[in-house]
């Protein structure tokens, strides 16, 4: 719902959307075999290779996910480990190694938990930094609602909607501006 709301805000405010929603799509785990040395080309062949292909032909990138057990959901952590890829391309491959990368696309994340803690979305903000930096990406901005736990919850915040709705303008207002970012660090 929340994502919907962003999706929205996005249109009105111009921006071409191309959803996609990764449980439509066949993508295997990464199995760890690094056919992708070579070339950066991931050896494992699958849906992997469009939903790629899309994000990195993207202007922006807007991702929603659950909270499950700290982090994302599985279906999008099994993306993030199939982009090594990207990284191995980036930083093996192409020994990229400047001080300051180039960001060329910038994203926005939502993400919804049960539960209220302050370090409810520590891990998840940690996995999307690196992974966000193997699609030339920096996290813009990011909506991160807790004590969301059944199905219409979110509607019973109008806060977390208008936000949403927001960010969604926001997306469309600033995805396509291309700036360098911080240096690849250690977390
Ligand atoms: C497998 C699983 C793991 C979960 N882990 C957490 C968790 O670590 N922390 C939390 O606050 N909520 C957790 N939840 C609750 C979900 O984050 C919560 O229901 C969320 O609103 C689901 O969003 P969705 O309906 O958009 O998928 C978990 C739920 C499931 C099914």
């Amino acid at each position: 719902m929340l994502l919907s709301m962003a999706v929205k805000g996005a249109r009105d405010g111009g921006a071409e959307i191309d959803p996609i929603v990764l449980r439509d799509y066949q993508i295997s785990p990464c199995l760890e075999i690094y056919g992708c040395k070579k070339d950066g080309e991931c050896a494992i062949k699958d849906d992997f290779q469009q939903i790629r292909d899309r994000l990195l032909s993207a202007d922006g990138i807007m991702i929603a996910t659950p909270v499950f057990f700290y982090t994302v959901s599985a279906h999008l952590k099994i993306l993030m480990d199939r982009c090594q890829s990207l990284w191995v391309k980036k930083y093996w491959i192409g020994n990229d190694v400047d001080e300051r990368q180039q960001i060329v696309r910038k994203a926005f994340l939502i993400a919804a938990g049960a539960t209220k803690g302050k370090k409810l979305f520590d891990g998840m903000l940690l996995s999307m930094k690196y992974f966000l930096d193997v699609l030339d990406a920096r996290l813009e901005n990011r909506l991160l609602c807790r004590g969301l736990d059944f199905e219409g919850d979110a509607l019973r915040f109008p806060e977390y909607m208008d936000a949403a709705y927001r960010m969604g303008m926001e997306f469309s207002r600033s995805a396509g501006r291309i700036e360098t970012g911080e240096p690849r660090g250690d977390g």
